[in-house]
């Protein structure tokens, strides 16, 4: 089931965030703290909010929509904090990933939104 997956791999990032995080800490360098914070939260909180409601709505985890929501936020919360690394530590030249990611992500968004109001109603 996507929540599952979705579940799964926010905790996973979520330990991969905290650990970048140390790592800024132990070098005494937070230039690629935005990434670290993106990754944590869109990555992390989001990914497992979403994915735990469609643990608690089964009906809204089941369609063919929540799975394509949940592989596109997955990909989008891992392209867009690389993104924002690679352009902080290599330059705007490489811009367009960072607006990828946020678009992928911004897509997966607005997919979830139109799920919760297809399934939420009491
Ligand atoms: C082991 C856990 C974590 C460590 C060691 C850590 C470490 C850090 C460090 C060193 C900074 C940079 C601070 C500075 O610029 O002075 C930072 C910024 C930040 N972190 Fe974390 N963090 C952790 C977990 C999290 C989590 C779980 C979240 C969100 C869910 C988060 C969100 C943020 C945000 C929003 C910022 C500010 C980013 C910015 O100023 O651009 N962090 N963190």
């Amino acid at each position: 089931m996507i929540g599952s997956l979705m579940i799964r791999t926010a905790t996973v990032l979520l330990v991969v965030g905290m650990i970048w995080g140390i790592e800024m800490g132990i070098r005494q360098s937070f230039s690629l703290a935005p990434a670290h914070a993106h990754l944590n939260l869109v990555g992390g909180v989001l990914l497992f909010a979403f994915g735990l409601y469609y643990r608690l709505v089964p009906a809204a985890g089941q369609s063919a929509l929540a799975r394509w929501q949940g592989w596109l936020h997955i990909a989008g919360a891992i392209l867009f904090p690389v993104g924002v690394a690679v352009v902080i530590a290599k330059g705007e030249a490489f811009i367009v990933l960072p607006i990828i990611g946020s678009l992928v992500v911004l897509t997966a968004t607005a997919l979830f939104a139109l799920i919760v109001f297809r399934t939420s109603r009491a």
